[in-house]
């Protein structure tokens, strides 16, 4: 949500914050905006809807400067227009600020400052901490902020410009995200690391509650208190193409098309695939800790949370311990009962989602140790819990989540052969034969899309459907959950998932002529019992498929059948996962829509 980028040094600002924006546009906004500090004053252009239009006006109204900032707003507080984008000044017009999260006391706060005569332009939270940074200015910013973070309550990144100090970009966060890099002959910050990659390779993260003054020359971190911090960079090694679309038409299909590849160094990192064993020393638990595990609760989001749940069922069956996921934003209000042999795993690609921290926080408060399953090094969840395992994903940028998903989901697996090996239900052949097995699964996914242009074909009859149902029992369940969330996602057709079991309890009464329900069907356990559910359904006219390995005659007569490659059941839903996503990008494709960045969505979530 939102994106932040600022430069300062000894170019031209404005080129660097456009390319900058341009790297965020994957997290979602509604309108762009930036400040130039220019001649001792304060030089601001808008303008709603896409960033071309903030280019454009730039064109026709040109601004240039050795400092500025940059925002690509999505609307909280006040609707997407002119007026509500960033950056907001105060009255005096002597700063610019730039935003990125929710204050959620503004409204007392903006009552406050009218009180005392400020007027406001804006409906937004961010004019409030523009305006209370204006009023409450001691001369010098760090005091000043010293003076105004604490009235804040909620979250923020905050990027400022002063013009009485024309060189420096004051930032401070809690909550979201802000980092810093050297570079392009100057300083640069941003809410993330696509933005400054090609200037910069060594980023300085900004912690929780931390300010930064930023230079041509260099920067200073700050804590709360103002006592200056030293702070070592990060190297981040990302490829810089892997933002770019490759000659892809979107970036889903890119990242979808990356996923043999992912699998594969997912895979890698965790398994000695020539010895066919984990690498311990990458795995969070020792034989002694996986042994006294009571209980392991996973906590995640939408497209995570789903992974979770893959991975709850398999620790569940193959490693026999308790393990429940948890979606975060509803863990973290339910007073939950936290066992004292509890262990958490917050799973997020970005590692920034709100809920998902509050989460983590919650656990780690209650003094339980948090493993983070994470795509982006350096984020908020990566360095709060007391252990990390790396989904190998590199940058994902489609707000639709398809690469990190499978890594999520494959890591997860991983995990629960090797708790299920530790706690001494699986023996090392078993393990080996399982490992031998998984990877196998990277070529079979390549294979699997070879066959892309059936689903293709599919959604060029399909695409008008009204509702489109996804059953499946056990984890092709959890599957469904997943194929169901993409589809109403891009396509925004209405999408449901039900545990096939379920249909007969309700939801058949929704079935008729124009429904199309797919079922997943990769656990031979269940198979004839979803099989018959989805006949059932056709009984009653909807248009059904079936997604399985080895379909039995009867079932290629009686359904569309997209068949997967041959794979150990237990991983087969990583392949299964693969038909939803190139499904559901077809479905969006067909009827136009804006794929990789879907209406009201956000690719990193960091505000309730
Ligand atoms: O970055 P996270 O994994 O924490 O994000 C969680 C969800 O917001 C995310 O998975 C979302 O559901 C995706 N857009 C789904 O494709």
């Amino acid at each position: 949500m939102c994106g932040i980028i600022g430069y300062t040094g000894d170019r031209d600002c404005v080129g660097i914050i456009l390319r900058g924006l341009e790297r965020l546009e994957y997290r979602g906004y509604d309108s762009a905006g930036l400040a130039v500090l220019e001649d001792g004053r304060v030089d601001i252009r808008k303008a709603q809807g896409r960033l071309s239009n903030l280019a454009e006006l730039v064109k026709a109204s040109p601004v240039r400067g050795n400092i500025g900032i940059g925002h690509t707003r999505w609307a909280t507080h006040g609707e997407p227009s002119y007026i509500n984008a960033h950056p907001h000044a105060d009255a005096n017009q002597r700063l610019a600020i730039v935003h990125n999260g929710v204050i959620e006391n503004s409204y007392t706060l903006r009552q406050g400052l009218a009180q005392k005569g400020i007027a406001f332009i804006s409906e937004t939270d961010t004019e409030v901490v523009a305006q209370l940074l204006g009023y409450y200015h001691t001369g010098e910013m760090l005091t000043t902020l010293y003076r105004v973070l604490p009235m804040l309550e909620g979250s923020f990144a905050l990027a400022i410009l002063d013009r009485e100090r024309p060189d420096t970009i004051y930032c401070a966060r809690k909550g979201g995200p802000l980092i810093v890099g050297r570079g392009a002959g100057g300083s640069l910050i941003a809410s993330d690391i696509p933005a400054i990659l090609s200037y910069s390779r060594d980023i300085f993260f900004l912690g929780e509650a931390e300010i930064g003054a930023v230079t041509p020359e260099g920067v200073s971190f700050y804590d709360s208190l103002g006592n200056p911090l030293e702070k070592t960079s990060v190297h981040i090694d990302w490829d810089i193409d892997a933002a770019e679309k490759d000659g892809y038409p979107h970036f889903m299909l890119k990242e979808i098309h990356q996923q043999p590849k992912v699998l594969e160094e997912t895979l890698r990192h965790y398994v000695d695939m020539e010895k066919l064993a984990v690498r311990r020393e990458r795995m969070p638990f020792t034989p002694a800790e996986a042994k006294a595990l009571r209980r392991l609760t996973l906590i995640g989001c939408g497209t995570a949370y789903y992974a979770g749940l893959m991975g709850q069922s398999l620790i569940r069956r193959l490693a026999r311990l308790r393990a429940d996921c948890e979606i975060a934003s509803e863990f973290r209000y339910s007073e939950p009962l936290i066992e004292a042999d509890e262990a958490f795993i917050a799973i997020s690609q970005s590692g920034e989602t709100l809920d998902t921290v509050a989460a983590l926080r919650l656990a780690k408060a209650a003094g339980r140790p948090v493993i983070a399953l994470c795509n982006v090094i350096g984020s908020t969840v990566a360095r709060e819990a007391d252990q990390l395992m790396y989904t190998l994903a590199g940058p994902e940028i489609a707000v639709a989540s398809t690469k990190a998903y499978s890594a999520q989901a494959l890591t997860l697996m991983i995990l629960a052969l090797d708790l299920a090996h530790l706690r001494g239900h699986m023996t090392t052949a078993e393990l080996k034969t399982a490992l031998r097995a998984l990877g196998e699964i990277p070529g079979q996914a390549e294979r699997l899309l070879g066959q892309k242009e059936r689903i293709q074909y599919f959604a060029s009859r399909h695409f008008n459907c009204k509702k489109i149902f996804f059953i499946g029992r056990l984890e092709d369940y959890y599957l469904a959950m997943e194929a169901a969330l993409k589809q109403k996602e891009i396509s925004y057709i209405h999408s449901e998932a039900y545990s096939a079991g379920e249909l007969k309890h309700g939801p058949l009464a929704l079935i008729e002529e124009g429904a199309l329900v797919i079922a997943l069907a990769t656990q031979s356990r269940v198979l004839d019992k979803t099989m018959s559910n989805l006949l059932e359904a056709k009984a009653r006219g909807g248009k059904v498929v079936a997604v399985g390995q080895s379909p039995t005659p009867e079932l290629l007569a009686a359904a569309e059948v997209w068949e997967l490659p041959a794979a150990d059941e237990r991983f087969a839903p990583l392949l299964g996962a693969i038909p939803m996503q190139l499904f559901a990008y077809y479905m969006a494709l067909q009827l136009g829509r804006d794929i990789d960045k879907p209406r009201n969505l956000a690719k990193s979530v960091t505000v309730e």
